[in-house]
């Protein structure tokens, strides 16, 4: 990393890494750029391989072959996995936490005891390994809807709200007797409904110091209005318009000081990009989820605000002295609008054919981050639930996302569905 200039493999494929990738192709710092297995819009942008984002041995020995002098390391699945110590202990230099802080993100058992042990605002929770303990605790509290969350990771999908104890039976069989989310269901949470507007705050960390990014806002349900079933992401804003100052600062000194110094105490220093999932709920600030990396589709909309240079800001993270140098935002907004595949997170169909791109996968006007794509002669196909992430930065909120819709207005393709409320009506409230 005393390079000047360092060629970068980024390991994932979706519209997050293709932002990423975006942003480091403008650092003057970046050199060769590749990506693992990345998707149709970023083969445009990074060189690609097939080696798969959870496969370890297969990332090392390709960050070997091409010499890269960082590995990126983008998705939740590897980093609990323990791909950057096995880089590291292979002398790769590679940007990310550690498994030992991952697990932040990794078990939901340990997040919760992590904040009651060090006083850091989250909903009282008890955790049972046993299905029949965990009912008659439901039952024994009677106060609905009860949340139930699987340990481990989960897709996104491990969370489920019950609004009576006939659903809570059926989620508590389904997470761990069925095992459908294998392992992760071992053990469940089942914590106090909060209520409250949910605002993403992603932060560079090197274990000591800590910069909140640009906050964001989360569109996760795929209708309109919030209505249906939970995604991976359907859209994005930044700034969260809830965020204030004021909660900002509470942040700050009651939740993401400590959770890097309560990290520290227990020997997992967090060296990377740690993403709190926050409710602003009446009794103030509360912590919903810690997630060990970039979010998905947040960085689309926080990643174009970055004025400093990511390359610097990661040197200074893997180095510990992040002190050392100050993180910069514009003052625009940003607004991503998300195509999905019809019937997504359902059953979809793939290879359809993208209309509206250039050769590129771009469009003038907006920055199209691909998800699930593919390219073929210079033409580009639908290839997963999420397709892309059409991204517009404006001086103001409004006028981002104008932008994004307008471009979303010229892009088409059969089946294709996205909300058209993102960063509307009484999200905003
Ligand atoms: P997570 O995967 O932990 O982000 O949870 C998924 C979604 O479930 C969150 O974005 C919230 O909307 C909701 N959720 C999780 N925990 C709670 C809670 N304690 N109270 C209310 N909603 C919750
Ligand atoms: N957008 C939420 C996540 O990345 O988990």
């Amino acid at each position: 990393m005393n390079k000047d200039v360092l060629d970068i493999l980024v390991v994932g494929g979706g519209g997050r890494e293709h932002a990423i990738i975006r942003n480091l192709k403008e650092s003057s710092r970046c050199g060769k750029l590749y990506c693992t297995p990345g998707n149709g819009g970023i083969s445009r942008d990074a060189e690609c391989f097939d080696v798969k984002a959870d496969d370890i041995s297969g990332v090392a020995a390709l960050a070997k072959q091409i010499k890269a002098d960082l590995v990126f390391v983008a998705p939740d699945d590897p980093l609990v996995a323990g791909m950057v110590d096995t880089l590291e202990k292979e002398g790769i230099a590679a940007f990310g936490p550690n498994a030992d802080a991952a697990i932040i993100e990794g078990s939901k058992v340990f997040s919760k005891r992590l904040m009651k042990k060090h006083n850091i605002p989250t909903a009282d929770y008890e955790v049972f390994d046993n299905p029949s303990e965990a009912l008659s605790y439901i039952r024994r509290r009677g106060r609905y809807p009860a949340v139930i969350k699987a340990d481990g990771l989960a897709l996104g999908k491990g969370v489920i709200l019950c609004e009576d104890y006939v659903e809570a039976k059926a989620a508590i069989k389904s997470i761990m007797q069925d095992r459908i989310f294998g392992a992760s269901g071992k053990r469940v949470v089942v914590e106090e409904f909060l209520t409250g507007p949910e605002v993403s705050v992603l932060a560079f960390t090197d274990g000591k110091t800590i910069y909140p990014m640009a906050s964001a806002k989360d569109h996760k349900r795929v209708f309109d209005g919030d209505m249906g079933p939970n995604t991976g992401g359907m859209g994005t804003i930044s700034p969260n318009p809830h965020y204030d100052e004021k909660t900002a600062e509470y942040c700050m000194q009651n939740i993401f000081k400590p959770t890097i110094e309560a990290m520290r105490k227990e020997g997992r220093p967090f060296k990377g990009c740690l993403f709190f999932g926050l409710m602003l709920t009446p009794d103030g600030p509360k912590v919903i989820e810690y997630n060990c990396r970039f979010g998905d589709p947040e960085t689309q909309v926080v990643l174009p605000r970055l004025k400093t240079d990511l390359i610097e800001i990661i040197s200074a993270i893997r180095d510990e002295r992040l002190h050392e140098i100050s993180v910069e935002w514009t003052d625009d907004a940003c607004a991503c609008v998300v195509m999905a595949s019809g019937g997504y997170p359902g059953e979809y169909r793939k290879g359809l054919k993208i209309k509206g791109l250039d050769k590129n996968g771009q469009l003038k006007g907006a920055m199209i981050f691909h998800a699930g794509t593919r390219y073929n002669e210079g033409e580009f196909f639908t290839n997963g639930g999420r397709v892309l992430g059409v991204t517009a930065k404006a001086p103001s909120l409004d006028k981002a996302l104008a932008r994004a819709y307008d471009s979303v207005a010229k892009i088409s393709f059969a089946d294709a569905h996205y909300r058209r409320d993102i960063g509307k009506g009484f999200y905003l409230k």
